[in-house]
């Protein structure tokens, strides 16, 4: 098995599936096949043929997932494989395989083996065949709350890896542990990625704790009874943070989301607006000052 360099190719079950027709035996050696999107990957289908075969005795074999009119299509023929798929036989017609490279999504299916020999009518095709999963990335990082200080973070494929798979993690880019999950701390904003062991590539997306938002009044934070303002919070967080407004020396939220638009600005208004970015690895807020402005007064707009 040689998956190319970068993507994650899982082969998940050893099962002899031996499917037999008139002295023909087809035998997938890899029965379900997980691979990360992008990378490539190897399908084998071992053949026994009824003794007296010639190679001139077969007309035709190949790869084929789809049917039409009742007949298999040739992956070299269908258009959203031709220009990734490849087969190959290790020797006369014992082994046959396919490599797909670039897997996408839409390819999750069931490939199957298939031969025509030069008698009219005769076909032979390994069925079922092998089953794969294309998904869209190996490695992800889940979080659990502890309590209000701990969280733990556990590595997950979804390829539903064997008990075997090991990993490892890093903190702010240097690895720091092996293991399947890690104890951190809520609120920092170090940045925590999780890795396959033996299989160079694989890391999962980073996860971390919102950084201080940026917050933002348009047109200004300078009110004039009557107008409007539009107050933008932005943090950068991974997995994406929620936001929450809040008023000084108020306990209920005055608005969730990243946009927060104040009409009909009163005096009442004017004070303190707290946005508080939150995912799940911690939280993390910024301060405006709105005021009511009169006469010549200058904005008074200041992150805290
Ligand atoms: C949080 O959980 C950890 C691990 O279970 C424990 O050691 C710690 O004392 C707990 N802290 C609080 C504040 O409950
Ligand atoms: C924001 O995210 C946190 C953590 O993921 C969650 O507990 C909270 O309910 C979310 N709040 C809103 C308003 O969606
Ligand atoms: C904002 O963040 C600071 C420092 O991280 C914290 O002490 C404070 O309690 C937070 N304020 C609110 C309203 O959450």
């Amino acid at each position: 098995m040689s998956p190319s360099a970068g993507g994650l190719v899982v082969f998940l079950l050893s099962v002899q599936v031996i499917q037999s027709q008139d002295g023909w035996r087809f035998n997938y050696p890899q029965t379900d096949v997980c691979a990360e999107k992008g990378s490539e990957v190897f399908i084998i289908c071992d053949i026994t043929h009824p003794p007296g075969i010639r190679p001139s005795d077969i007309k035709d074999r190949f790869w084929f997932t789809k049917e039409k009119d009742g007949e298999p299509v040739d992956l070299r023929t269908d258009s959203e494989y031709s220009a990734r798929v490849e087969y190959g036989y290790y020797s006369y017609i014992k082994s046959g395989y396919l490599t797909i490279t670039d897997v996408r999504e839409s390819d999750s299916a069931e490939y199957k083996f298939t031969i025509r020999t030069n008698q009219p009518g005769e076909k032979y095709t390994g069925s079922p065949g092998v089953t794969l999963s294309v998904t869209d990335s190996g490695l992800q990082v889940q979080v659990r709350r502890l309590n209000s200080t701990w969280l733990e973070l556990t590595c997950h494929s979804s390829c539903v890896l064997s008990d075997r798979a090991e990993y490892e993690w890093s903190k702010n880019e240097e690895i720091i542990k092996t293991g399947s999950s890690l104890r951190v701390s809520s609120g920092s904003t170090d940045r925590y990625s999780c890795y396959l062991i033996g299989s160079p590539g694989q890391r999962s997306p980073v996860v971390y704790g919102p950084q201080r938002p940026s917050v933002s009044a348009s047109p200004s934070a300078e009110m004039l009874e009557g107008d409007s303002v539009t107050l933008t919070c932005s943090a950068d967080a991974n997995p994406a943070a929620n936001y929450t407004w809040y008023k000084e020396h108020e306990d209920s939220p005055r608005a969730s989301g990243q946009i927060f638009t104040i009409t009909d600005f009163t005096a009442e208004h004017s004070g303190n607006y707290y946005c508080e970015a939150q995912n799940e690895m911690g939280r993390s807020n910024s301060t405006l000052l709105l005021i009511t402005s009169s006469a010549h007064q200058r904005s008074l707009a200041t992150p805290a």
